[in-house]
């Protein structure tokens, strides 16, 4: 049984703990009962505590989480009015915190900007000895920022007490991937360049902006969605085996991967495109340009999709493009990992045509698998058709949100992003950010509900 802890939210009237964190702890606490959490909401004055206890028993019973136990959650949770940028004010809050004589969770689900402030006022404090930060990204805007956001954190408190989400390490088609990776005798063997052509990371949104240009507009979609998301996921495609799935092996093996990677130089495509939605329809929605959404600065020049092409410099992978998507307003939504196979080494004269190479495709939202197979047609024996072999997974009853709450109360690091796995991702975009300041890559456009500009998919390789 877990021991008891506390679970403090910096941000109680947000989105995040609105949409995530709550129902994310709901679907944790049906499949774990067993959870002795005390629940405290700090916000702003915008919000009383009974609006608090009302956001806990509907999120927590919108995971799933039964009525009675959502009730009594509700009921027992406090809610402070609690400015999270006053020395005073967060001192005296941990202080009566650390009375309860439980352990503490600190977890910022604020925007940047405050978190940032927050963190710069709690280096100065006295806290309390058992305590445990939870952040969200982004960590830093550039390595530069990075690297002194972590210098700041070290400061103060311990790497093992230290938590930054990435609530794609706690998605079940990621942590997938190490069983068929590693679970398969099939799969492992032709897991590198001499076997696979290139690998595609998708994550497009068929959503837009949904009112969040207060953030959006000042990350993008590379700070927002490839920086962190997508090159997690490309490195525990890409990473070596490790010995035992614990943290520090897990962790050490990705920075690893991260560290052999650089933005693609070799022939054939560009290393990164950048485009903004103009307006359009999704779904009969009408939506806007995005430069005209309320909260946009069109001087920023925010991009809405962007893709990143990067080489692993390895043994196992150099050659090989991994092309990182993500984007707003997209027609399709396809989210997932495409891994195009190179055509078979050699085909037997006598065949009417040739084999067209083999496709996994591994789907994160619903949990697909599917190979594209070659085999010989029904019809005329000696042609070549392709079929494919499919399946959905069975959907993970605990959300990303609650996996990854439930690492942090156990205090299990797994799947947090380490420091240095922070710092070795924005080492490999810096260059681009820099070409793109300098205007070196243009900014295209697409129409909302689209796939994305047509000149991108008649790229070679495409
Ligand atoms: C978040 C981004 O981290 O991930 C959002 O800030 C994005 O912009 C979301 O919509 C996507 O997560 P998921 O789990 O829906 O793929």
């Amino acid at each position: 049984v877990p021991p008891p802890i506390t679970l403090v939210i910096l941000g109680a009237s947000g989105d995040l703990t609105h949409r995530l964190l709550l129902p994310g702890l709901g679907t944790l606490l049906r499949a774990k009962p067993a959870y002795d959490v005390h629940l405290v909401g700090a916000a702003a004055a915008d919000m009383t505590a009974d609006e608090w206890r009302d956001r806990v028993r509907g999120g927590l019973e919108e995971g799933g989480c039964r009525r009675q136990r959502a009730d009594d959650m509700a009921a027992a949770s406090t809610f402070v009015h609690l400015d999270v940028t006053d020395p005073k004010e967060m001192q005296t809050f941990l202080d009566a915190q650390a009375a309860q004589g439980r352990p503490i969770v600190l977890y910022f689900a604020l925007p940047p900007a405050v978190t940032q402030k927050s963190i710069g006022v709690l280096s100065g404090l006295n806290l309390p000895p058992d305590i445990r930060l939870a952040l969200e990204k982004p960590f830093g805007s550039s390595l530069a920022t990075a690297k002194e956001l972590n210098a700041l954190l070290a400061g103060f408190i311990p790497e093992d007490r230290l938590f930054r989400v990435d609530h794609y390490l706690g998605k079940a088609t990621v942590l997938n991937l190490l069983g068929l990776r590693f679970g398969n005798r099939i799969f492992e063997p032709v897991w590198n360049a001499a076997n696979i052509e290139r690998v595609e990371i998708i994550a497009d949104e068929a959503l837009a902006l949904e009112g969040r240009a207060g953030y959006y507009d000042h990350a993008g979609a590379l700070k927002d969605m490839i920086q962190s998301h997508l090159m997690l996921v490309m490195a525990i495609f890409a990473m070596e085996q490790p010995a035992r799935i614990d943290a520090v092996e897990l962790r050490d093996l990705i920075v690893h991967t991260l560290r052999s990677t650089r933005l693609w130089a070799g022939e054939g495509e560009r290393s990164s495109h950048r485009a903004r939605y103009t307006a359009g329809s999704i779904d009969g929605r009408q939506v806007p340009d995005y430069v005209a959404e309320p909260g946009v600065d069109p001087e920023r020049m925010t991009e809405t999709l962007a893709q990143v092409t990067l080489e692993i410099h390895n043994a196992r992978w150099a050659g090989v493009p991994f092309r990182l998507r993500s984007g707003k307003a997209l027609g399709d939504g396809f989210r997932g990992i495409v891994v195009q196979f190179r055509p078979v080494a050699h085909l037997p004269v006598g065949f009417h045509n040739e084999a067209a190479p083999n496709v996994l495709v591994i789907g994160f939202t619903p949990e697909t698998l599917a190979l594209r197979v070659t085999t010989n047609a029904e019809g005329d024996r000696w042609d070549l058709e392709t079929s494919t072999l499919s399946t959905q997974l069975g959907e993970s009853p605990v959300r990303p949100y609650g996996e990854i709450l439930d690492e942090i109360l156990t205090g299990n690091m797994l799947l947090g992003v380490r420091g240095d796995m922070a710092e070795e991702s924005w080492r490999i975009l810096d260059p681009l950010l820099q070409e793109w300041a300098d205007g070196v890559v243009p900014m295209d456009s697409y129409s909302a509900g689209s796939y994305g500009p047509q000149a991108w998919n008649d790229a070679p390789g495409a």
